[in-house]
């Protein structure tokens, strides 16, 4: 089905966009972005994926081309302009065009803003009941992993491996410590406490993270956020993804082991129950 786009904007078929060859996105991976889920037409935490975004555009030195209402803005009408109840929308800002290729900035910066929405589709009652398979690798990302820029190919070298391993995902270990996941944050769940790694410059500041932190607390489940050793992780009784557009999801299979007795555990299954549960209030507005 063919979806309406924003770009610099103008609302229009995302097959009829265009963008520079010149633009930085394109030449040097020059931008931030976000993957913000919208659940019965409504964007799901929205002012958070705002936040982050100004976070990682003040961090490239990247004007931010909207005030925050007017990206609010912005996002509700993709939201509405696309047929779906339930979507993915990706939005980017690049650090735009050039008159030639040059690594130092352009003297005068145009932002390239460029949104689009895809059905969201969250993983099915079958994987959710089975779990999926993981591998694990060596964290070989810059040091800036806080950030949620464009440059994305260490994680999609990372993302391929998992892939042709049969897996859902790559675990990502940096000096004998968990960060993430190439492109999900990373839980564990050890003799009933759910482990989270800390925020930090190594990892991207989850929304779905903090969601999980903030209903842990709420529910009064165990769980503590600390540094998590490679051991740890490989003894866990439970491996959980999380991201926007997986929600939470078990990982049953880590390099080709079984996590715990390879069945989703009892803790990722209240999780999950609760993460809808908060959703489906947040959407009614209660
Ligand atoms: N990725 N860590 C990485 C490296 C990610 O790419 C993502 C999400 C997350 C989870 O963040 P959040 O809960 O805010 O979605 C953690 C998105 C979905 C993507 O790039 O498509």
């Amino acid at each position: 089905m063919s979806s309406i786009c924003y770009l610099d904007g103008e609302f229009l078929p995302l097959a009829e966009a265009r963008v520079s060859p010149l633009d930085r996105g394109f030449l040097f991976g020059d931008g931030a972005y976000e993957v913000i889920p919208v659940y019965s037409g409504r964007p799901f935490r929205l002012d958070e994926h705002l936040v982050r975004l100004g976070n990682t555009l003040a961090a490239l030195k990247l004007p931010d081309p909207h005030a925050f209402d007017e990206w609010r803005r912005i996002v509700r009408e993709v939201a509405t302009r696309n047929p779906w109840s339930d979507q993915s929308i990706y939005l980017q800002v690049s650090r735009g065009p050039d008159e030639t290729r040059n690594h130092a900035f352009p003297k005068v910066t145009r932002p390239t803003v460029f949104l689009m929405s895809e059905e969201l589709l969250t993983p099915s009652a079958a994987q959710r009941a089975e779990g999926v398979g993981a591998i694990s690798a060596a964290d070989f990302r810059w040091l800036r992993c806080d950030l949620k820029t464009v440059s994305l190919l260490a994680n999609c070298l990372l993302k391929q491996k998992a892939v042709e391993a049969g897996c859902m995902e790559t675990i990502l270990l940096r000096d004998g410590f968990l960060t993430e996941g190439a492109s999900s944050s990373i839980f564990i769940v050890r003799n009933g406490m759910l482990l989270a790694p800390p925020k930090s410059h190594l990892m991207l500041p989850g929304i779905t993270y903090d969601v999980i932190l903030e209903l842990a607390q709420e529910h009064a489940m165990p769980h503590e956020v600390r540094e998590i050793l490679e051991d740890e992780l490989r003894s866990a009784d439970e491996i959980w993804m999380s991201s926007s557009t997986k929600e939470i999801l078990p990982i049953t299979r880590l390099d080709d082991r079984p996590v715990g007795d390879g069945r989703p555990g009892p803790f990722a299954q209240r999780m999950y129950a609760c993460y809808q549960d908060f959703k489906n209030t947040v959407m009614r507005g209660e």
